[in-house]
């Protein structure tokens, strides 16, 4: 289990830095190890607040960074060297850094795959001591398809969760026979998969669970996991009735994606402690057992793949 930290950087309503820092600091006294963040959260002030939380505590903290979304118009052409080198030394920076641990392409658009150049330039990074390892982030399994077949992508960050379980047809078993880690992010489908939404919920006006829902700013998917919020309730209602005890709804989530061996990590976001001890508990939680996995299968089957299951 990992720690997200776009909801501490932008986007997700009102943070206050002081909550984020000790949220860090408590998944890392969970025992996380590894943090995912790009550039563009908050405009480096994701990655300052983690870089200052590797100043305050001792011993390893892996660190993924994006790089791409601060392009402006964000087209294929801007992921040249000039660009990524330039978005590495402001990320250098914000993170108090002289090697960033993991440097990933911030779901390019599509045509990125087909310009090995792009990749070469990553090379370039990596022989220049800027960072030790590069990925990509995707939005759908084509794209992670495509990506792996670049021998130096070491990792693939892609949405999974109850609601996306496509990812688990054909990619993982390509990505596991080419040792590609894999990044399972959205694991919570933005909090849906808590249980904690309800039909009356309401989202802060700076929250892409508010301005966000049709996929007005970014990709529809990336909110809700592009599910429609009327059928995850439904669909929320009858996972709460297969529960395992000892288990809350968010334990479920997250330890399902545990289930399958070629992730990982799950990066769930967090905004305070209780959230991120919730989330950790997580992986100390028995395996799921074959009728739950079996059930979480059927719902998804009859009342989200319809929706989701041929867009990513
Ligand atoms: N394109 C990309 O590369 C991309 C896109 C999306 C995400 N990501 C990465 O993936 C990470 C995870 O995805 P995500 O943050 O979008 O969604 P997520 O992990 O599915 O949901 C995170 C949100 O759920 C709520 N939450 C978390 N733990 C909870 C708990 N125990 N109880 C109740 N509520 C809880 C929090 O929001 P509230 O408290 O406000 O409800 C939190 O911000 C991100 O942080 C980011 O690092 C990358």
């Amino acid at each position: 289990m990992s720690f997200g930290a776009w909801a501490i950087g932008a986007e997700w309503g009102s943070v206050n830095d002081s909550e984020s820092l000790a949220a860090l600091h408590h998944a890392v006294d969970c025992g996380v190890n590894f943090i995912d963040t790009a550039d563009v959260y908050g405009m480096g002030r994701s990655e300052r607040l983690v870089a200052q939380l590797r100043r305050e505590r001792k011993g390893e903290i892996m660190v993924a960074t994006k790089a791409g979304r601060r392009l402006s118009p964000h087209t294929a052409d801007g992921y040249n060297p000039k660009n990524l080198a330039g978005f590495v030394e402001d990320s250098l920076r914000n993170l108090s850094t002289d090697c960033l641990d993991l440097l990933q392409l911030h779901c390019p658009p599509a045509e990125v795959y087909y310009r090995p150049e792009v990749f070469g330039a990553l090379d370039d990074l990596a022989t220049a001591g800027k960072i030790r390892y590069y990925g990509v982030s995707v939005e759908k399994v084509e794209e992670a398809l495509k990506a792996i077949e670049f021998p130096n992508v070491q990792t693939v960050q892609i949405i999974f969760n109850c609601f996306r379980q496509r990812p688990a047809e054909l990619f993982f078993a390509q990505a596991r026979k080419r040792q590609v880690g894999i990044l399972a992010r959205v694991p919570l489908a933005s909090g849906l998969l808590t249980g904690k939404v309800t039909a009356t919920s309401r989202f802060e006006a700076g929250d892409h669970r508010n301005y966000n829902r049709r996929g007005e700013r970014f990709d529809v998917g990336e909110t809700f996991s592009g599910v429609d919020y009327t059928v995850a309730l439904e669909a929320l209602d009858e996972i709460r009735r297969i529960l395992p005890a000892g288990f809350t709804m968010t334990q479920l989530a997250l330890r399902w994606i545990l289930m399958f061996d070629a992730v990982s990590c799950a990066i769930p976001g967090a905004k305070r402690p209780a959230q991120v001890a919730e989330n950790c508990a997580a992986s100390d939680r028995p395996k799921l057992p074959a009728d739950v996995m079996a059930a979480v299968a059927s719902i998804y089957d009859r009342l989200i793949r319809p929706l989701v299951h041929a867009r990513w």
